[in-house]
Protein backbone atom coordinates (compact mmCIF):
# COMPACT_ATOMS: atom_id res chain seq x y z
CA UNK A 1 0.00 0.00 0.00
CA UNK A 2 0.98 3.23 -0.70
CA UNK A 3 0.30 6.76 0.18
CA UNK A 4 1.10 9.94 -1.75
CA UNK A 5 0.56 13.48 -1.31
CA UNK A 6 1.57 16.18 -3.92
CA UNK A 7 1.63 19.35 -2.95
CA UNK A 8 -0.33 18.97 0.18
CA UNK A 9 -3.02 16.82 -1.60
CA UNK A 10 -3.37 13.01 -0.67
CA UNK A 11 -4.12 11.17 -3.69
CA UNK A 12 -6.09 8.06 -2.75
CA UNK A 13 -5.27 6.33 -6.18
CA UNK A 14 -1.34 5.67 -7.11
CA UNK A 15 -2.73 6.14 -10.69
CA UNK A 16 -3.51 9.78 -9.76
CA UNK A 17 -0.84 10.84 -8.14
CA UNK A 18 1.48 12.59 -11.28
CA UNK A 19 3.03 15.63 -11.70
CA UNK A 20 4.29 17.92 -14.67
CA UNK A 21 6.70 16.53 -17.66
CA UNK A 22 8.03 19.91 -17.57
CA UNK A 23 8.97 18.83 -13.83
CA UNK A 24 12.79 20.05 -13.59
CA UNK A 25 13.16 16.97 -11.19
CA UNK A 26 11.92 14.83 -14.25
CA UNK A 27 14.06 16.61 -16.97
CA UNK A 28 17.40 16.92 -14.90
CA UNK A 29 17.20 15.68 -11.63
CA UNK A 30 16.99 19.16 -10.28
CA UNK A 31 15.57 18.36 -6.49
CA UNK A 32 16.19 17.36 -2.98
CA UNK A 33 15.11 14.46 -1.11
CA UNK A 34 14.94 12.62 1.97
CA UNK A 35 14.18 9.31 3.36
CA UNK A 36 13.38 8.19 6.59
CA UNK A 37 11.26 5.42 8.24
CA UNK A 38 8.23 6.00 10.76
CA UNK A 39 7.68 3.21 13.32
CA UNK A 40 4.72 3.43 15.58
CA UNK A 41 3.70 6.58 13.93
CA UNK A 42 7.48 7.79 14.59
CA UNK A 43 8.69 9.73 12.49
CA UNK A 44 12.86 8.57 12.38
CA UNK A 45 15.14 11.70 13.40
CA UNK A 46 12.32 14.20 11.42
CA UNK A 47 14.33 17.61 12.24
CA UNK A 48 17.30 15.91 11.23
CA UNK A 49 16.58 14.93 7.59
CA UNK A 50 14.71 18.34 7.23
CA UNK A 51 17.82 20.16 8.48
CA UNK A 52 19.82 18.18 6.02
CA UNK A 53 16.92 18.91 3.22
CA UNK A 54 17.43 22.78 3.69
CA UNK A 55 21.38 22.08 3.61
CA UNK A 56 21.30 20.36 0.42
CA UNK A 57 18.61 23.06 -1.30
CA UNK A 58 21.23 25.74 -0.57
CA UNK A 59 24.01 24.17 -1.88
CA UNK A 60 22.15 23.92 -5.17
CA UNK A 61 20.71 27.57 -4.56
CA UNK A 62 17.62 26.25 -3.90
CA UNK A 63 15.54 28.13 -0.95
CA UNK A 64 12.85 25.97 0.32
CA UNK A 65 9.25 27.39 0.10
CA UNK A 66 7.48 25.77 3.06
CA UNK A 67 8.09 25.90 6.84
CA UNK A 68 9.67 22.79 8.56
CA UNK A 69 6.26 22.52 10.49
CA UNK A 70 4.39 22.40 7.04
CA UNK A 71 6.79 19.05 5.70
CA UNK A 72 6.35 17.89 8.77
CA UNK A 73 2.66 18.71 8.68
CA UNK A 74 2.50 16.53 5.14
CA UNK A 75 4.51 14.08 6.46
CA UNK A 76 2.85 13.06 9.64
CA UNK A 77 -0.55 13.13 7.76
CA UNK A 78 1.08 10.41 5.26
CA UNK A 79 2.44 8.61 7.92
CA UNK A 80 -1.04 8.68 9.96
CA UNK A 81 -2.79 7.15 6.72
CA UNK A 82 -0.29 4.12 6.60
CA UNK A 83 -0.48 4.00 10.35
CA UNK A 84 -4.17 3.92 10.32
CA UNK A 85 -4.31 0.78 7.51
CA UNK A 86 -2.38 -0.87 10.39
CA UNK A 87 1.35 -0.43 9.13
CA UNK A 88 3.71 -0.47 11.83
CA UNK A 89 6.81 0.25 9.51
CA UNK A 90 6.60 2.55 7.06
CA UNK A 91 8.65 3.99 4.20
CA UNK A 92 8.54 7.63 3.83
CA UNK A 93 10.06 9.50 0.73
CA UNK A 94 9.98 13.25 0.77
CA UNK A 95 10.88 14.94 -2.69
CA UNK A 96 10.74 18.65 -3.28
CA UNK A 97 11.72 19.58 -7.04
CA UNK A 98 12.46 23.14 -8.43
CA UNK A 99 9.20 23.07 -10.42
CA UNK A 100 7.98 23.35 -13.80
CA UNK A 101 8.79 25.56 -16.39
CA UNK A 102 10.22 26.53 -19.87
CA UNK A 103 13.07 23.83 -21.45
CA UNK A 104 16.08 25.47 -20.16
CA UNK A 105 18.61 25.13 -17.74
CA UNK A 106 18.12 27.98 -15.80
CA UNK A 107 16.39 27.11 -12.52
CA UNK A 108 14.58 30.78 -12.34
CA UNK A 109 12.59 29.11 -15.59
CA UNK A 110 10.83 27.79 -12.27
CA UNK A 111 8.97 29.05 -9.40
CA UNK A 112 7.11 26.93 -7.96
CA UNK A 113 8.45 24.20 -5.75
CA UNK A 114 6.64 20.40 -5.98
CA UNK A 115 6.50 18.33 -3.19
CA UNK A 116 5.51 15.15 -2.95
CA UNK A 117 6.01 12.85 -0.25
CA UNK A 118 5.78 9.19 -0.83
CA UNK A 119 4.52 6.62 2.02
CA UNK A 120 4.43 3.29 1.84
CA UNK A 121 4.67 0.01 4.18
CA UNK A 122 8.47 -1.12 5.34
CA UNK A 123 8.54 -4.84 6.20
CA UNK A 124 11.68 -5.51 8.71
CA UNK A 125 14.27 -6.24 7.20
CA UNK A 126 15.04 -9.33 6.42
CA UNK A 127 16.60 -11.78 9.67
CA UNK A 128 18.77 -13.28 6.98
CA UNK A 129 20.87 -9.75 6.55
CA UNK A 130 22.05 -9.91 10.51
CA UNK A 131 22.29 -14.11 10.67
CA UNK A 132 24.02 -14.26 7.12
CA UNK A 133 25.68 -10.71 6.44
CA UNK A 134 25.41 -9.48 2.76
CA UNK A 135 28.02 -9.90 -0.01
CA UNK A 136 28.74 -6.56 -1.87
CA UNK A 137 31.19 -5.42 -4.58
CA UNK A 138 33.05 -2.46 -5.15
CA UNK A 139 32.58 -0.88 -8.44
CA UNK A 140 34.39 0.46 -11.17
CA UNK A 141 32.01 3.61 -11.47
CA UNK A 142 33.48 6.13 -9.49
CA UNK A 143 32.04 8.02 -7.26
CA UNK A 144 31.11 11.66 -8.37
CA UNK A 145 34.25 14.04 -7.22
CA UNK A 146 33.02 16.53 -4.53
CA UNK A 147 33.67 19.71 -6.99
CA UNK A 148 31.61 17.99 -9.77
CA UNK A 149 28.48 17.24 -8.24
CA UNK A 150 29.06 17.06 -4.42
CA UNK A 151 27.95 13.71 -3.15
CA UNK A 152 26.18 15.55 0.34
CA UNK A 153 23.59 17.39 -1.45
CA UNK A 154 21.39 14.47 -1.81
CA UNK A 155 19.74 14.96 -4.68
CA UNK A 156 17.24 13.38 -7.01
CA UNK A 157 20.16 13.01 -9.44
CA UNK A 158 21.18 9.41 -8.70
CA UNK A 159 22.81 8.33 -12.18
CA UNK A 160 26.24 7.56 -10.74
CA UNK A 161 24.76 5.55 -7.98
CA UNK A 162 22.69 3.57 -10.52
CA UNK A 163 25.68 2.58 -12.44
CA UNK A 164 27.37 1.61 -9.49
CA UNK A 165 24.20 -0.38 -8.54
CA UNK A 166 23.58 -2.00 -11.39
CA UNK A 167 27.06 -3.49 -11.06
CA UNK A 168 26.36 -5.12 -8.25
CA UNK A 169 22.98 -6.64 -9.33
CA UNK A 170 24.59 -7.48 -12.99
CA UNK A 171 26.95 -9.76 -10.92
CA UNK A 172 24.58 -10.82 -8.43
CA UNK A 173 25.85 -8.61 -5.12
CA UNK A 174 23.09 -7.11 -2.78
CA UNK A 175 25.33 -3.73 -3.15
CA UNK A 176 28.20 -1.61 -4.52
CA UNK A 177 30.81 -0.09 -3.15
CA UNK A 178 32.20 3.34 -4.34
CA UNK A 179 36.03 4.36 -4.42
CA UNK A 180 36.83 8.31 -5.37
CA UNK A 181 39.46 9.51 -8.01
CA UNK A 182 42.34 8.90 -5.28
CA UNK A 183 41.49 5.47 -4.27
CA UNK A 184 39.26 5.34 -1.35
CA UNK A 185 36.50 4.04 -0.35
CA UNK A 186 33.91 6.34 -0.10
CA UNK A 187 29.79 4.68 0.49
CA UNK A 188 27.71 2.45 -0.72
CA UNK A 189 25.01 3.20 -3.48
CA UNK A 190 22.43 4.07 -1.27
CA UNK A 191 24.34 3.61 2.52
CA UNK A 192 27.50 4.71 4.66
CA UNK A 193 30.13 2.37 4.60
CA UNK A 194 32.11 1.55 8.05
CA UNK A 195 34.84 -1.04 8.92
CA UNK A 196 35.94 -2.47 12.12
CA UNK A 197 40.10 -2.78 12.79
CA UNK A 198 41.95 -3.94 15.69
CA UNK A 199 38.76 -2.87 17.83
CA UNK A 200 38.47 0.37 16.29
CA UNK A 201 35.49 1.10 14.36
CA UNK A 202 36.46 3.43 10.77
CA UNK A 203 34.01 5.50 8.52
CA UNK A 204 35.30 7.93 5.42
CA UNK A 205 34.92 11.88 5.86
CA UNK A 206 32.79 13.56 4.25
CA UNK A 207 35.52 15.70 2.10
CA UNK A 208 36.20 11.58 0.13
CA UNK A 209 32.91 12.55 -1.55
CA UNK A 210 30.06 11.03 0.31
CA UNK A 211 26.31 11.60 1.87
CA UNK A 212 26.86 12.71 5.65
CA UNK A 213 24.44 10.18 6.78
CA UNK A 214 21.94 10.24 9.58
CA UNK A 215 22.47 7.00 10.74
CA UNK A 216 26.11 7.53 10.44
CA UNK A 217 26.33 10.44 12.71
CA UNK A 218 23.74 8.09 15.11
CA UNK A 219 26.73 5.72 15.28
CA UNK A 220 29.15 7.93 15.64
CA UNK A 221 27.27 9.16 18.94
CA UNK A 222 26.51 5.93 20.30
CA UNK A 223 30.20 4.56 20.09
CA UNK A 224 30.87 8.76 21.66
CA UNK A 225 28.50 7.83 24.37
CA UNK A 226 29.53 3.64 24.60
CA UNK A 227 33.81 4.96 24.80
CA UNK A 228 33.80 2.90 21.62
CA UNK A 229 37.07 3.46 20.04
CA UNK A 230 36.40 5.50 16.24
CA UNK A 231 38.20 7.52 13.52
CA UNK A 232 36.96 9.37 10.71
CA UNK A 233 39.75 8.33 8.06
CA UNK A 234 40.05 7.69 4.59
CA UNK A 235 40.91 3.52 3.49
CA UNK A 236 41.65 2.21 0.52
CA UNK A 237 39.72 -0.97 -0.93
CA UNK A 238 42.41 -3.22 -0.06
CA UNK A 239 42.24 -1.88 3.48
CA UNK A 240 38.66 -2.45 3.51
CA UNK A 241 39.35 -6.11 2.69
CA UNK A 242 41.53 -6.40 5.03
CA UNK A 243 39.05 -5.62 8.11
CA UNK A 244 38.11 -7.67 11.23
CA UNK A 245 34.41 -6.38 10.63
CA UNK A 246 32.40 -4.24 7.85
CA UNK A 247 28.75 -2.95 7.41
CA UNK A 248 26.29 -0.35 5.81
CA UNK A 249 24.42 2.17 7.19
CA UNK A 250 21.51 3.86 6.37
CA UNK A 251 18.09 5.31 7.87
CA UNK A 252 15.71 2.09 6.06
CA UNK A 253 18.33 -0.43 6.45
CA UNK A 254 19.75 0.67 10.11
CA UNK A 255 23.44 -1.29 10.24
CA UNK A 256 23.83 -4.64 8.03
CA UNK A 257 27.06 -6.85 8.11
CA UNK A 258 28.73 -7.31 5.14
CA UNK A 259 30.87 -10.59 5.09
CA UNK A 260 32.24 -10.25 1.59
CA UNK A 261 33.27 -7.93 -0.58
CA UNK A 262 34.27 -8.73 -4.17
CA UNK A 263 35.92 -11.94 -3.89
CA UNK A 264 37.37 -11.55 -0.24
CA UNK A 265 35.50 -12.63 2.84
CA UNK A 266 35.66 -9.83 5.72
CA UNK A 267 36.87 -11.51 8.74
CA UNK A 268 35.51 -14.96 10.05
CA UNK A 269 32.57 -14.55 6.99
CA UNK A 270 30.39 -14.04 9.37
CA UNK A 271 28.23 -11.25 10.90
CA UNK A 272 30.91 -8.80 13.25
CA UNK A 273 29.93 -9.24 16.68
CA UNK A 274 30.97 -5.80 17.48
CA UNK A 275 28.91 -4.24 14.50
CA UNK A 276 25.79 -6.39 16.04
CA UNK A 277 26.64 -4.93 19.36
CA UNK A 278 26.24 -1.40 17.84
CA UNK A 279 22.78 -2.41 15.95
CA UNK A 280 21.46 -3.48 19.27
CA UNK A 281 22.16 0.44 20.79
CA UNK A 282 20.85 1.61 17.67
CA UNK A 283 17.76 -0.45 17.74
CA UNK A 284 17.67 0.24 21.53
CA UNK A 285 16.78 3.95 20.82
CA UNK A 286 14.13 3.75 18.25
N1 LIG B 1 19.73 6.66 1.27
N2 LIG B 1 24.67 7.57 1.11
C1 LIG B 1 23.75 7.66 0.13
C2 LIG B 1 24.22 7.85 -1.25
C3 LIG B 1 22.38 7.55 0.44
O1 LIG B 1 21.47 7.65 -0.54
C4 LIG B 1 22.00 7.35 1.77
C5 LIG B 1 20.55 7.26 2.17
C6 LIG B 1 22.99 7.25 2.77
C7 LIG B 1 22.64 7.02 4.22
O2 LIG B 1 22.03 8.15 4.79
P1 LIG B 1 21.00 8.02 5.98
O3 LIG B 1 21.68 7.29 7.08
O4 LIG B 1 20.70 9.42 6.33
O5 LIG B 1 19.79 7.28 5.48
C8 LIG B 1 24.31 7.37 2.41
C9 LIG B 1 18.31 6.58 1.51
C10 LIG B 1 17.97 5.63 2.59
C11 LIG B 1 17.62 6.29 0.20
O6 LIG B 1 17.96 6.96 -0.76
O7 LIG B 1 16.76 5.42 0.15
Amino acid sequence: MKVISINGQILDLEKDAKISVLDRGFLYGDSVYEVTEVRNGKVGFLKAHLDRLQNSALKMHMHLQLSFKEYERRIIEVATRLHEAGHDRCYIRLVVTRGEGEITLDPQAASNQNVIIIGKELPENPTSWYDDGVEVIIASTLRNPVKSMDPNIKSGNYLNNILAYNEAKEAGYFDAIMLNQDGNVTECTTSNIWIVKDGIFKTPPIAAGLLKGITRENVIRILGKHGIAFEEVNFTGSELKDADECFLTSSTKYLVPIVKVDDTIIGNGKPGCKTLQVLDIFKSEL
